[in-house]
């Protein structure tokens, strides 16, 4: 093997062939991508080669180019699709016209959605079902279905001899790998943590209880290596992704603190809202973070809304009901599954406000969500003899958390 193979080796002849993107601004086609992805693919080079998944579009060239260099000349005998999502299927149409004896081993749902997507039906294949085994030389391949996590058609696989799991879109995270294929070659928690919140929460969040039901499969497996297909691989500490996913998947907050999400039009919302964080903060809680929605993407308020307790809406009436970009976070929010907070609002009407009881009518909708403190109603801007509502609103929320 020369140097680069040696770069990219996971465990004895298992390597990783996947690439970093950094050319789109969204994933998706919905979330801001500002440090790249990575899009991860596996091959196992034993007597017979065998493929994990392949890749996304953006670096089909990169990808194809790995996937031969490291076959050197050999044939492709294996091709296991764990997910057809196509941010993994830039390859496959490829693959097969490459290596048409290819053997494809996916669940009847994946040979489905390679017709539906591709237009293909394998020549030779492993229809798999859920606790399967396959071997491959010496390597026993279990396929366990992970329904929903992210796709219907989502599956693990785990490598019975080198106790290893392919793990499809599970425990990824946006940001390019940027040369550090092992999360135990970096700060995981402060460069990487708040982005892979971000990726669980708008990418698998509404699928908490398929995550559990996946988790109990796994119960009692011993996983050395956990291999997703975005973001570092996990050798070390993997208890550490382990016990985030659980949090995450059961809707517990991770820490005590307050998001405070707001609309102003012309920057009385946003007084109010200053006010609010600087009066949270001097009694005490420890996490305040203040998003003006219009210049942040839901995705980042969503993902600390899953992180924190508590989440404050402070925004104006607008033509009878709720501002736009307010309404448009709390759909985000409630697609996501976003429950069991605490949550307070804060409307602004200069005739007839109205924004608050559009927003309690879509959250108390939500599951688990509990009213803290009364509503603020402000007339244009808050005046003096409110300050009293504003102290006693803070004082709900302390209390709360
Ligand atoms: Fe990375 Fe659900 O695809």
């Amino acid at each position: 093997m020369n140097k680069i193979n040696d770069d990219i080796k996971i465990k004895d002849n298992i390597y990783w062939i996947g690439s970093d993107s950094r050319t789109d601004h969204v994933f998706e086609g919905a979330f801001p991508i500002p440090d790249g992805i990575s899009y991860n693919s596996y091959i196992i080079m034993g007597s017979k080669t065998v493929l994990l998944d392949s890749c996304d579009a953006s670096v089909v060239n990169i990808f194809w180019s790995n996937l031969r260099h490291i076959l050197g000349g050999r044939s492709l005998d294996y091709f296991v699709i764990n997910h057809m999502e196509p941010d993994h299927g830039a390859g496959i149409t490829r693959i097969l016209e490459t290596y048409p004896d290819v053997t494809i081993i996916g669940n009847s749902m994946v040979f489905d959605m390679l017709y539906n997507f591709y237009s293909i039906r394998p020549k030779n294949k492993i229809e798999v079902k859920d606790g399967d085994e396959v071997n491959i030389d010496k390597h026993k391949l279990k396929f366990i279905f992970a329904t929903m996590v992210h796709w219907p058609e989502v599956m693990f696989t785990y490598d019975v001899t080198e106790k290893m799991l392919f793990s499809a879109d599970a425990f990824g995270t946006f940001k390019a790998l940027s040369g550090s294929l092992f999360a135990d070659e970096i700060d995981f928690d402060k460069e990487y943590l708040s982005e892979a919140r971000r990726y669980y929460s708008n990418i698998v969040g509404k699928y908490g209880s398929n995550v559990q039901l996946v988790f109990k499969k796994l119960n009692g497996i011993p996983i050395d290596v956990i291999c997703p297909l975005h973001g570092p691989i996990w050798r070390k500490n993997i208890e550490y992704i382990f016990k985030k996913y659980d949090i995450w998947s059961r809707y517990v907050s991770e820490d005590k603190g307050v998001v405070i999400a707001y609309v102003s039009i012309y920057g009385n919302t946003a007084d109010i809202v200053d006010r609010l964080a600087t009066m949270l903060k001097s009694n005490g809680v420890r996490y305040v973070v203040v998003y003006d929605i219009t210049k942040t993407h839901s995705s980042y308020v969503v993902s600390d809304v899953f992180r924190f307790t508590n989440i404050v809406f402070a925004a104006p009436t607008y033509n009878s009901r709720l501002h736009p970009t307010m309404s448009s976070l709390i759909e985000h929010m409630d697609i996501m599954a976003v429950q069991g907070k605490g949550y307070s609002i804060i409307e602004n009407g200069s005739w007839a406000p109205q924004s608050a009881k559009v927003i309690e009518n879509h959250i108390s909708a939500m599951k688990n969500m509990t009213k803290i403190g009364k509503t603020l109603t402000v007339r244009s801007s808050l005046h003096d003899n409110q300050i009293y509502d504003l102290e006693k609103l803070v004082d709900d929320i302390v209390t709360s958390l």
